[in-house]
């Protein structure tokens, strides 16, 4: 039986602990979506309070495909060396470091060239987003492909493949949001055709041995919408280019309310890890120790993320290991005397 503070291998990846710091836009860099001073302290603070694997925000794969004017990005080489910084730091700490690659398609704020697999609006406080052609598709995929490149240059342990919230991947993936007609639209096997290309693409850059993740909302709150088992189907049809280990969240892809409590996307995460063989990172809500390790220790996930409280609290893991009384080797040793 495993709790949070054992190790967890994944590939070449060698984590002290199972608590992930899940990407969190921090919508703090500018134009040229370049990493500035906030990011490094912001990661910094998470690596020295103990998180074993801190997975950078949202990053841009190409301008256009921003969330906000305010994103991170890898879309230029002149990229690489900041995130540079954010690794080598992080990795003094002893965490391990990925990056979320990301599309926004038709959630693009900043109402450049919007594009996505159909004309549909997000709401109407967005953009009506471009119906994407074939060479916008082959665009996108050689943009993941390079940022994948520019990730391994800065030295990450680990790249996140963005198809979770309702951003261009899952736009695809969703029977909600894709009417597409032609072979990127219709059957699953088109839903899934663009993230089979960019997982292919990326692993052309991406060393076999480094392991490559994707998010994923699992559940849509709509009748018509993926649920854990047609997530699960999809995943089981593109794991063997590639993808070593599933992040589960939930939502985003339509504009709607989710009663939200405490572990609510759990159960999303273990159904997700029964069907396809695949390790989860699972949370939602999570705050308190027990919980994060009962879920770990009875095999519902193998790894938790802790987002909003790892924004409140960069030393939970400090203190997770104080309150569970365990004899945690890792404390930096200048707070030794606040063991
Ligand atoms: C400020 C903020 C920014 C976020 N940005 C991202 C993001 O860049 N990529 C992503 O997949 N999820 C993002 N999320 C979702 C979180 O990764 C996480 O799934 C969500 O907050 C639920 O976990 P929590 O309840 O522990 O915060 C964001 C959440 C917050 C609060």
């Amino acid at each position: 039986m495993s709790d949070i503070f054992d190790e967890f291998i994944v590939k070449d990846l060698k984590l002290k602990n199972r608590v992930v710091m899940p990407p969190m836009c921090m919508y703090s860099s500018d134009e040229t979506g370049k990493v500035m001073d906030f990011h490094i302290c912001h990661y910094n603070a998470r690596a020295v309070g103990g998180t074993g694997l801190i997975i950078v925000e949202a990053t841009a794969v190409e301008k256009r495909g921003r969330i906000s004017a305010n994103d991170l990005g890898l879309w230029d080489d002149s990229q690489i060396e900041g995130m540079k910084r954010i690794v080598d730091e992080v990795h003094l700490y002893g965490a391990k470091i990925g990056v979320q690659l990301a599309h926004a398609g038709r959630k693009n704020e900043t109402d450049e060239d919007v594009i996505a697999p159909s004309p549909i609006m997000f709401n109407f406080k967005y953009s009506l987003p471009r119906e994407m052609t074939l060479e916008d598709v082959d665009v996108v995929v050689e943009a993941f492909g390079q940022s994948a490149r520019r990730a391994k240059e800065a030295g990450f342990d680990f790249i996140e493949i963005h198809g979770a919230h309702g951003y261009l991947v899952n736009e695809f993936l969703s029977p909600l949001c894709n009417e597409r007609k032609d072979e990127y639209g219709g059957r699953v096997k088109n839903q899934i055709r663009i993230l089979k290309q960019i997982i292919k693409r990326v692993r052309q850059e991406w060393p076999d041995e480094k392991p490559l993740g994707l998010r994923v909302s699992a559940y849509e709150y709509d009748a018509h919408g993926n649920k854990p088992e047609d997530i699960s189907f999809m995943i089981n049809m593109l794991k063997d280019y590639g993808i070593d280990i599933i992040n589960v969240s939930s939502g985003g892809v339509i504009d709607c309310k989710i009663d939200a409590f405490p572990g609510y996307q759990i159960a999303y995460g273990t159904e997700v890890k029964k069907k396809t063989n695949l390790p989860v990172i699972v949370g939602g809500l999570l705050e308190h120790h027990h919980m994060a390790n009962e879920i770990v220790k009875n095999g519902r996930g193998d790894l938790v993320y802790l987002g909003r409280e790892l924004l409140r609290n960069p030393y939970w893991v400090l203190q997770a290991a104080r309150k569970l009384e365990y004899d945690y080797k890792e404390w930096p040793k200048q707070y030794e005397r606040a063991k």
